[in-house]
């Protein structure tokens, strides 16, 4: 899939924008704060109707103006799409609205009509990181997947949230309000953790593969689900009663799932070297990538913001070599890489965007 035109307005630093990026690499070239990240952000939110660093969507929004819009036109398997996002500020906060063709739609039939894989320098704790970020690299593919994997998890976490909050009461909780909130975390959790191993389960193939490549096929790196519960939710969540009440917390769910990596049988996050953990990172990346043009028959687009500055020039090559046959990709840069085989390179100055 990609994208023929994207049109902003009022986005971060952008007042007005009209693009219209080339298939194949796009690279985004100007010195810091000028507005790169804030392009790739927004090319991201079509996909995702989410930003991947924004902590208060207000941020969004051009300052000293009230609303901001993110349009895009998209050429996908089954043809053409258009799809806008609009983030306006409300007294009450700010509030997100979603169009696909020019209908007004819920958040969960926007997500996923167009696809993106991102890499940010964060994403380079992949592995050495806490298990967080490792979620969180399940939910943003998962959930561009799948919109029903989507609203379980929002459904998920919305009780987890009622959950916890009863836990953490000035009183002690309520029994009967702490039992019925774990009947209503059993189906959607359940069904968190069958496609997270599902999906696990593919892209640990793929990372293996890439990563044996890589580094010889000497080291065998292991990818697996480290789910919570290992086993059937309802009986786990019923034999925690007493020390989720004790501990005030919640102790089981797949809000505590992780990720495990090991190379050879040995933990990567403690006690690889960083080459290793680093290889890991860039070998997932790619599965993630591989395994969603798989699923959908269809390739996602590739965000790529900053990172292959942060990375040698061999693994960036081995990277970009790695996800070929992507059909289109937008990669952000201070400095004009040395022959990456971009098919446009555009400079970006003051929130301008010129072909270089
Ligand atoms: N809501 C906003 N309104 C106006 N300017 C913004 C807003 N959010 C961010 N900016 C500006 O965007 C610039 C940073 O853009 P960014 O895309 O991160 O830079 P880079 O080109 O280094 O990737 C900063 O100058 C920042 O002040
Ligand atoms: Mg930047």
């Amino acid at each position: 899939m990609r994208l023929e035109r994207v049109r902003l307005a009022d986005f971060r630093n952008y007042a007005a924008l009209d693009f219209t990026p080339e298939a194949g690499l796009n690279v985004f070239v100007g010195p810091n704060a000028q507005g790169k990240s804030n392009l790739l952000e927004a090319l991201a939110m079509l996909a995702t109707g989410k930003s991947f660093r924004a902590h208060r969507e207000s941020e969004l929004i051009r300052s000293g103006t009230e609303r901001a819009e993110i349009g895009g036109e998209a050429r996908i398997a089954v043809g053409a799409i258009r799809l806008r996002c609009t983030i306006g500020r409300t007294p009450a906060g700010t509030r997100k609205s979603f169009e696909v063709n020019g209908g007004s739609v819920g958040f969960a039939r926007f997500l996923g009509r167009t696809r993106v894989v991102t890499f940010v320098p964060a994403d380079l704790q992949l592995v050495s990181g806490g298990p967080a970020l490792r979620r969180t690299f399940l939910n943003g593919a998962l959930a561009q997947l799948s919109p029903t994997y989507y609203r379980d998890l929002a459904l998920y976490q919305k009780v987890i949230a009622q959950k916890s909050a009863l836990l953490r009461g000035a009183i002690a909780p309520d029994r009967d309000l702490l039992l019925a909130y774990n009947d209503e975390l059993v189906r959607p959790a359940s069904a968190l953790v069958a496609a997270r191993r599902a999906f696990v389960d593919e892209v640990a193939a793929a990372t293996a593969e890439i990563y044996g490549r890589w580094r010889g096929t000497r080291e065998r790196l292991g990818v697996t689900y480290a789910p919570n519960p290992e086993g059937d939710v309802a009986e786990a969540l019923a034999g925690a009663v007493e020390s989720e009440v004790r501990r005030r917390s919640t102790l089981i769910g797949p809000h505590r799932d992780d990720l495990r990596l090991l190379v050879d049988g040995t933990p990567l996050a403690a006690f690889g070297s960083q080459g290793q953990q680093r290889t890991a990172v860039l070998a997932l990346k790619v599965a993630e990538y591989d395994v969603m043009r798989s699923r959908t028959g269809d390739a996602p687009i590739l965000l790529l913001d900053d990172v292959l500055s942060e990375l040698d020039a061999e693994r960036a090559g081995g990277f970009l070599g790695a996800v070929g046959g992507f059909e289109q990709a937008f990669l952000t840069t201070t400095e004009l890489p040395r022959d990456v085989g971009a098919a446009a390179t555009w400079s970006i100055l003051a929130a301008t965007v010129s072909r270089c």
